[in-house]
């Protein structure tokens, strides 16, 4: 659902007043009701008046009754009296038990009082004959509801007020608790912990702030990434870089020493060479991985740009055989030549390399429907199945841990077997210049009969409205 954050804050915004004016009602209405009865302590004192009232009047006479009445009266500060009430009904006129049943002077001890009259009631206590009555107008002490003004003030400012507090806090809660663990998640990120993450933490909720967490999540994933492959590039080139600096110093000493001079000179000026290339490779390579640039400004000819990379190959192997099999055309929209002329540059080289003199690398290109494929085989060992996609990874090299023990003290060896092999940045490059101009490129080992590298390459004809690559 969409806005679900909304809906949830008008659900319980509108549920919670709606809650909230029905109990304001319910006890204001049932507090008043509960505080509109006589206490009952009250209610028997009443009732033992009219009782002895009655008492006084039938042992002791009218006089004894009145004396009695004048004591209620000082004792209570009240009025108070005894009436009869022979109702003698004429013009033919006749009481029906609905009158006579119900009829009484004044208000029963045990009925409702109205709070909001001013005057305090007359209570009345019927003597056992029914038509003898001790009216008593209730005393001030007895009149309930004293705490009424009281009580409505709670209830209809102090009450709600606590209640709307109650509901704003839930909402603040419901609110800021996933923007809490998004601080929370962010400082540990910024603090340098880069595992820390959000989602987990938000196990059951959708909505909104957890679409936030998500995109702070994938933020939080690229970003520490990037920050360990600049680390592992970073160790990585300072290792590599730790070769040819031992050999530069090598040199360096035969110089100091008269020794070989010229072969010193030489080895020199190709580790100068050597780094050189291996600091460039390495901040293209990270470039290309930081920034993902789309470049895809060019229109090409795909098979001019092989056919000099073919070219200059042949020149640079003359033993080995090349076998182009190419359209007579194939135009590309909206790439870079550049880009792509290094990396398919790479790749023959790596087959060349790879291939015995005497066997053949092939390179072989078609289009199919909106995407012109790129393979290069060669007749070389292959790569190891398992190592099919870590070829492209930076610094990789299959023969590296197998060469690199031997080569390390064997001086010109070294020198030699490195100057056939390279650092392993070719096909990491290779693959993120395919990405950029919405590529895609992968290796495999040939299925027929014979051994070989197959890397294919995958490049949409127009650029920028098909990408292969994801990125
Ligand atoms: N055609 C191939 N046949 C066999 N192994 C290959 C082939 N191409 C690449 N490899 C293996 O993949 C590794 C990585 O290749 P990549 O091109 O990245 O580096 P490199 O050629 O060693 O050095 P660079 O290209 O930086 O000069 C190589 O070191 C090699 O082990
Ligand atoms: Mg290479």
């Amino acid at each position: 659902m969409k806005n679900k954050l909304l809906w949830r804050l008008w659900a319980i915004i509108g549920l919670g007043t709606v809650v909230l004016f029905l109990a304001i009602d319910w006890l204001t209405n049932h507090t008043e009701t509960s505080m509109s009865f006589i206490a009952d302590n009250h209610q028997q004192t009443l009732l033992n008046y009219g009782k002895q009232a009655e008492h006084i009047y039938l042992t002791q006479g009218e006089d004894a009754l009145a004396e009695y009445i004048k004591h209620i009266q000082l004792q209570e500060q009240t009025w108070a009296g005894v009436v009869t009430s022979k109702i003698t009904p004429f013009a033919d006129s006749e009481l029906v038990p609905l009158f006579t049943d119900y009829f009484q002077l004044g208000r029963g001890v045990e009925w409702k009082i109205h709070l909001y009259f001013a005057q305090n009631p007359i209570m009345e206590v019927p003597f056992v004959d029914d038509a003898t009555h001790l009216l008593i107008q209730l005393p001030q002490r007895m009149r309930p509801g004293a705490f009424l003004m009281m009580f409505r003030l709670l209830l209809q400012i102090a009450l709600p007020l606590i209640l709307l507090c109650l509901l704003t806090y839930v909402v603040y809660q419901h609110v800021m608790r996933p923007l809490k663990r998004l601080e929370k998640a962010t400082q540990e990120f910024s603090d340098g912990k880069l595992d820390a993450r959000v989602t987990p933490l938000l196990p059951k909720r959708h909505d909104e702030l957890t679409d936030i967490a998500a995109t702070f999540d994938k933020m939080a994933d690229r970003t520490s990434n990037l920050i360990q492959n600049q680390r592992q590039l970073l160790a990585d080139l300072s290792h590599e870089l730790r070769t040819p600096l031992a050999r530069i110093d090598m040199a360096v000493d035969f110089v100091e020493q008269n020794l070989n001079q010229a072969q010193a000179l030489e080895r020199l000026r190709y580790e100068a060479s050597t780094m050189r290339s291996l600091v460039e490779d390495t901040l293209t390579f990270s470039w290309l991985s930081t920034e993902l640039p789309s470049l895809n400004t060019e229109t090409f000819d795909l098979v001019e740009l092989i056919n000099v990379i073919c070219d200059d190959a042949k020149f640079e192997y003359p033993h080995n055989m090349l076998h182009c099999e190419l359209p007579e055309q194939a135009m590309i929209e909206n790439s870079s030549q550049v880009a792509l002329g290094q990396a398919i540059e790479n790749v023959i080289r790596n087959a060349l390399r790879y291939t015995p003199p005497e066997k053949a690398v092939s390179v072989h290109l078609k289009k199919l429907h909106n995407t012109y494929t790129l393979t290069i085989s060669d007749n070389g060992p292959g790569v190891p199945d398992a190592l099919c996609d870590d070829i492209f990874k930076p610094f990789f090299r299959v023969e590296k841990s197998r060469t690199a023990t031997k080569m390390r003290g064997e001086g010109e060896a070294a020198a030699h077997s490195q100057k056939n092999h390279g650092h392993g940045m070719g096909l990491a490059l290779a693959q993120r210049q395919v990405h950029a101009v919405g590529g895609e490129i992968s290796a495999h080992n040939r299925i027929d009969d014979t051994a070989g590298l197959t890397i294919a390459i995958a490049l949409p004809i127009n650029a920028t409205s098909t990408t292969l690559a994801s990125v």
